[in-house]
């Protein structure tokens, strides 16, 4: 059968090439030249180009969508039995939203069984937090600042999806947002390049693994390459405007991170740049990408990126747009149906060097056969497995570790939280407090609706305080599905008066409020960034008859919570937490887990501040000169910093940062030493992330006047204190240059460390090469 067919060839090419390197000698000079020899898997790819023609070869750069539209307008072309007629055809490479190992296997049947050479498809899905079972939402991942955690997280969501026959997800999300309007700041790691980096890396060893043949491992893919999350005003696929600097420091270093870690895959994303569509950017795909970090994966574009260059007034038709993608290095058409209808005329014309497909379907394959799937293409498809992993304990336990370290502690006067584990009266308020679906998050296409622990639930698994539940006013007016608007109720008070009857009866009042999980994600940019429907008004009416309120945010993004922030003691940032937010929740709230995350994005005072981020520049004005004089750089009616600030989150128990001090000057072995002391001031066991910052005061291309440059958590108990120990060198004090270099310049660089960007407790020293 032609998977021997293929298992004869690659032996043989494996035979062929042992070594990686080549060292030809020439006999009459000195002169030797070295060349890297062919690896055994691209002569085992190179096996199968052999034997494909120039329509198989563009056959492996389409991707379609499965037989149902999740994720964008239905294509004009092929309905089920038209899409499975290329299969057999040889013109699709890879499924998308094809899923379970029933529908897995019987797709893959007819690419394998039915096509000329059998070439295996390799099948994705948005595998963004969790398959099956959901975790928070990647924003909330953030907040934890645990790495080993979110490698965890994406292991575990690996290994749910591979059982269900996926190999490859289209995460991670590793774009930059300044802009808490843009709703997908949810998928991304937040507003800093340092942090998303560790993250992207984080994430994509997660999902691949040590060896993506493995059968729980999956391939990864960096997107939106780039500078997605700089869409104008936070409206999702909107232009991008970013100059050389923020380009190179900002946007493109977890990209370069995702790169380095080995992540299969890219893909391209929806806004221009610079007046180039990202799906026809050469510079951005070829000279930066495939050139610069000499990538060896492949780009898929987004959905219908490559049509979609018509409506951008920049290709004329989809035969344009193929030209354009293919020449700049897509090598996936995402059902856009431009490679499979005019590459090859366009081949023909001399228009596309047939140079480029071959990389393309070299790259392709390259990357299934990395999955084994040419050893075995069904190797995904276990029935047995599929039953057992899915939804399994370790996949919940997994999915609670994470949300437990996930929510930040913004506020907590008069010590209201923990709760007492007994005697208080306690009122549980709100419909998300109900909810089992909305806290699933956004990107949940395979899972169940409806079976998140709401927060009533994990209450009820604390037995000791006389609790009471209200919802008070209706949220949403109906039950929102994935491609729906969501609509609040903005008029209905049912339930109001109930809720305010057990709020005055209470001790305590918990509030579980925000934005509904569909309110964040693709498509839903928001002009306001307050709690939507009757909530605002209903929160003020609870405060009203009792102010010892505990507000439970549970949201997509950073909101507007300036209001709650003066009038209630605590608020605790939930996010979306997905199946195990109930539980979580609840343990949190009665002290059985000391929260430790810390803000991966600044909470802006109102949304006119926004985009607003920690590591700005200083400008030429940057302070009031004098209490009535106006020409500086500021606001009439708010402050310039945000209500919440980046690495801001707080714990049941106090940190005190003491002595910092430099243990060594950089010229020494270019290398510098920053310590400081960390110690537990409270009386219970916490954990809290240090961070460490730098700014570089004098510098050719100006600097912000703080970057995150190192981070450690760390847990102690009451008393207990630590020496903290950060080491700077080349990676950390350079930058970006206008044109991409990376430079170190001498001089002075301030240090702080610290319990969020805001630490005061700082000392600086002289950088000389
Ligand atoms: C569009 C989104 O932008 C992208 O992130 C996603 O992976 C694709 N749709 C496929 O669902």
């Amino acid at each position: 059968m032609k998977k021997y067919l293929f298992g004869f060839l690659a032996l043989t090419a494996a035979l062929v090439s042992c070594s990686d390197k080549t060292v030809v000698k020439s006999p009459t000079s000195n002169l030797s030249i070295s060349y890297k020899a062919k690896s055994a898997l691209d002569l085992r790819v190179d096996s199968v180009m052999q034997l494909m023609t120039l329509k198989e070869k563009i056959g492996q750069m389409n991707q379609y969508n499965g037989f149902m539209d999740f994720t964008g307008p239905v294509p004009d072309q092929g309905d089920a039995s038209a899409k499975y007629q290329d299969i057999r055809d040889g013109m699709v490479g890879s499924m998308l939203n094809v899923r379970g190992v029933k529908n897995v296997r019987a797709v893959q049947k007819v690419a394998v069984e039915e096509s000329r050479l059998g070439i295996p498809l390799i099948f994705g899905f948005d595998v963004i937090h969790g398959y099956q079972t959901m975790g928070p939402i990647p924003l909330a991942e953030a907040a934890s600042w645990d790495l080993e955690a979110i490698q965890e997280a994406s292991r575990l969501a690996a290994k749910e999806a591979a059982v269900a026959g996926l190999n490859w997800t289209f995460a991670p999300n590793v774009d930059i947002s300044r802009d808490a309007r843009w709703g997908r700041v949810m998928e991304g790691a937040g507003e800093d390049p340092y942090l998303g980096s560790k993250i992207a890396t984080a994430r994509v060893n997660g999902f691949q693994g040590e060896d993506l043949a493995d059968q729980f491992t999956i391939a990864a893919c960096a997107k939106h390459f780039a500078a997605y999350g700089f869409a104008e005003a936070g409206r999702d696929y909107n232009t991008a405007d970013v100059g050389t600097s923020t380009l190179y420091n900002i946007v493109l270093p977890p990209f370069k991170a995702a790169a380095e870690a080995g992540a299969r895959t890219f893909m391209n994303s929806f806004n221009d740049l610079n007046g180039i569509p990202a799906t026809a950017n050469e510079f951005l795909l070829r000279d930066i990408l495939k050139d610069q970090w000499d990538y060896n994966g492949f780009v898929v574009s987004d959905w219908g990126s490559i049509k979609e260059m018509i409506a951008h007034n920049y290709a004329r038709d989809n035969k344009d747009a193929a030209r354009l993608a293919v020449n700049a290095g897509s090598d996936m058409d995402m059902e856009s149906y431009a490679y499979k209808s005019h590459l090859e005329e366009l081949v023909k014309e001399g228009k596309v060097d047939e140079a480029l497909i071959d990389d393309a379907a070299r790259r392709i394959l390259k990357v299934k056969f990395e999955l084994g799937l040419f050893d075995d293409p069904y190797k995904y498809c276990n029935e047995q497995l599929e039953k057992t992993v899915t939804g399994s304990d370790e996949m919940m336990d997994g999915a609670l570790d994470m949300a437990l370290k996930s929510m930040v502690l913004l506020k907590n006067d008069k010590n209201i939280l923990p709760l007492k584990k007994s005697g208080q009266k306690i009122a549980v308020l709100g419909d998300l407090a109900f909810d089992k679906n909305s806290v699933l998050g956004s990107w949940r296409i395979g899972a169940i609706d409806n079976t998140a622990v709401s927060l009533v639930e994990g209450f009820k698994s604390y037995k000791g305080n006389q609790v009471t539940f209200e919802r008070g006013p209706r949220f949403v007016t109906e039950d929102v599905a994935f491609a729906m608007e969501v609509q609040y109720n903005e008029t209905d008070t049912t339930g109001t008066a109930a809720a305010l009857k057990a709020a005055k009866n209470a001790d305590v009042v918990v509030m579980m409020l925000g934005e509904h999980g569909y309110q964040s994600g693709e498509g839903r940019s928001r002009t306001q960034l307050d709690l939507p429907g009757l909530q605002q008004e209903f929160l003020e009416q609870v405060q009203a008859v009792n102010e010892d309120v505990v507000l439970v945010v549970a949201s997509g993004r950073p909101l507007v919570l300036s209001w709650a922030d003066e009038n209630v003691p605590a608020i605790l940032e939930a996010w979306q937490l997905g199946n195990q937010s109930g539980n979580a929740i609840a343990q949190v709230l009665y002290g059985d887990y000391n929260p430790s995350g810390k803000l991966p994005m600044s909470f802006p005072v109102n949304v006119g501040q926004a985009p607003i981020y920690y590591n700005r520049k200083n400008t030429g004005r940057p302070v009031l000169p004098g209490k009535d004089v106006v020409f500086w750089s500021h606001y009439q009616d708010a402050p310039n910093d945000p209500l919440y600030v980046f690495g801001h989150g707080l714990s049941y128990t106090t940190f005190e940062y003491n002595d910092i001090k430099l243990l060594n000057d950089y010229s020494s072995n270019g290398k510098i030493t920053v310590m400081a002391t960390l110690k537990n001031t409270g009386d219970v066991a916490g954990t809290e992330i240090a961070q460490l910052y730098i700014q570089d005061e004098f510098a050719s291309v100006i600097r912000p006047i703080r970057e995150l440059k190192g981070f450690e958590k760390i847990t102690l108990k009451p008393g207990e204190s630590k020496q903290l120990s950060f080491t700077l060198d080349k990676d950390e004090l350079g930058f970006y240059d206008n044109n991409g270099n990376w430079i170190v310049e001498d001089g002075t660089f301030n240090v702080w460390i610290g319990g969020s960007s805001k630490t005061q407790l700082g000392t600086n020293f002289l950088l000389i090469q």
